[in-house]
Order: structure tokens, then C-alpha cells, then sequence
């Protein structure tokens, strides 16, 4: 059985206090949710312990949190960066890596996105890998293969004990923040294929869960998330308003 994850990407959003508005709100509105489905939210890095502490009072210790980056670094002098292990010591459990918005306005490489991957897991965190392909990659029939090199490189040297830890998000960059989600057929046979990239890269990595992010609201998440190989999602603008998420969490 699969892992099932719904996460919440917040990006350059949020304040102290809407983090304790969002918590009041969001813990409530998941009264009752299936207990196998995972729930994380991920603030700026900044307001992840006031978010923590917020949902702590409203008991939403259900709720995990986590960070949209970690450094590839474990410490030293890296001016501006903050260390997985800096995340896990906050009680964060996830870290995004390699969302395309890094890969594109801060040049992120594969090899650089490995070594976050495993500086993540080395602290205990577990990795959302964030995968996809641009409109004129996929307009050119490349879609597989270019998520295919971004998990063969973003996950390698994975310690076969850590495959348990790895999350895949398949994010076509089209979709990310368009209105344009990928149809629930169009999302299914990416995430077919990218199981199968995970099978050949190591056995243990068959039962990696893999969500699907891009432009997922509460009235698309039901049949994106039916899908057999789609696992969960990641949700960026619909999931700064407390209810949509909850709404897209209840349709995990
Ligand atoms: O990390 C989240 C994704 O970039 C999706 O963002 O739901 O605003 O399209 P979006």
C-alpha cells in the first residue's frame, strides 16, 4: 500500500498571523479525514515554527510542516541558506526540492537537486522531488524523457533503506499556477511512467508515492486523484485558503 500525501506549497505567501488564521481554520475543516491520507503544509521557511506552534494549539498535530527548499550544504559559510537538518530541528518532516521555479529562476541543476535529496534524507526529512516538463518539451514529445533524467539524476545514490522517505511530484511547468491543470488521463499516463523510471532505478523505490501538482483545485482534485498511479497532490495557489485545502485533502 502506497503512501498518500496531500501537500500545501504556500510559496512567497503568508504573515505570523495568517499562519494562525490558516491553522485555526484548516485543523477543524479535517476533522474526520481518513487517517492514511498524509497532510503537510509548507510555509516560507521563516514561518514554519509559528505555523507548527498554531497548529499545535489547535491540536492539528495531524498536520505536518515542512519547507519549499533545503541547502545542499550541511553548514558553513553559505550566506542565506538554511540546512535540513536546521528544518528537521524546527519538528519540519518534508522539504520540496527542485520545484521548477527553482530549477528556473535560480538555475537549479539535476546534480544540485541530488544533493539537497540527500541532504534532506541524511536529517530525516523526506524529499518531494518535483518533476516535469516545460509546454515546448512536451509540445516536442519529450515528456518522458525529460522526467525520466530529472528522477534518474535528482535521486541518485537514494540509500535503499531511504526509498520509504522519497515523495515524486510530477508538476508539468504549463500547468504550475495557469488554470490549465493536465487532464486526469494526460497526469495518470506521466505517473505510469515515471513508476516505471522508479522500478528500474531500484526495486525498493516501486512503492515511492507520486502527486501530482499543477493548478489542483477542490473541483479537479477527485478524478486527478482516482487515477491508479496518482498518489496525492501538491497544491500551490488553491491551498492558501484553509477550506479549498481541506476540500482537495477530503478528495485524497
Ligand atoms: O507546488 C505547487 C505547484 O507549483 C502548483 O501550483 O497549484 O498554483 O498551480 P498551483
Amino acid at each position: 500500500m502506497r503512501r498518500r500525501l496531500i501537500a500545501a506549497n504556500w510559496k512567497l505567501n503568508g504573515t505570523g498571523a495568517f499562519a494562525a488564521e490558516y491553522a485555526a481554520e484548516l485543523v477543524p475543516a479535517l476533522e474526520g479525514l481518513d487517517p492514511a491520507v498524509e497532510v503537510a503544509v509548507m510555509p516560507p521557511a521563516i514561518l514554519l515554527p509559528a505555523l507548527r506552534e498554531s497548529l499545535n494549539e489547535s491540536s492539528g498535530r495531524r498536520v505536518m510542516v515542512g519547507v519549499q527548499d533545503v541547502s545542499a550544504w550541511e553548514a558553513g559559510a553559505y550566506t542565506g541558506e538554511v540546512a535540513a537538518s536546521m528544518v528537521a530541528d524546527q519538528h519540519g518532516s518534508f522539504a520540496i526540492i527542485g520545484h521548477s521555479e527553482r530549477r528556473q529562476y535560480w538555475s537549479e541543476s539535476d546534480g544540485r537537486i541530488n544533493a539537497k535529496v540527500l541532504q534532506a534524507l541524511s536529517a530525516g526529512l523526506d524529499p518531494i522531488l518535483c518533476v516535469g516538463e516545460t509546454e515546448a518539451e512536451r509540445e516536442a514529445g519529450d515528456t518522458e524523457a525529460v522526467v525520466a533524467r530529472q528522477i534518474r539524476e535528482a535521486l541518485a545514490d537514494v540509500p535503499e533503506s531511504d526509498w520509504r522517505h522519497v515523495c515524486v511530484a510530477y508538476e508539468p511547468v504549463w500547468a504550475i499556477g495557469t488554470g490549465k491543470s493536465a487532464t486526469a488521463e494526460q497526469a495518470q499516463a506521466v505517473h505510469a511512467h515515471i513508476r516505471g523510471v522508479l522500478g528500474e532505478l531500484d526495486p525498493a523505490a516501486t512503492e515511492t508515492p507520486v502527486i501530482y501538482g499543477g493548478s489542483v483545485k477542490p473541483e479537479t482534485a477527485g478524478e486527478l486523484f482516482a487515477q491508479p498511479d496518482i498518489d496525492g497532490g501538491l497544491i500551490g495557489g488553491a491551498s492558501l485558503n484553509a477550506a479549498d485545502f481541506a476540500a482537495i485533502c477530503r478528495a485524497g
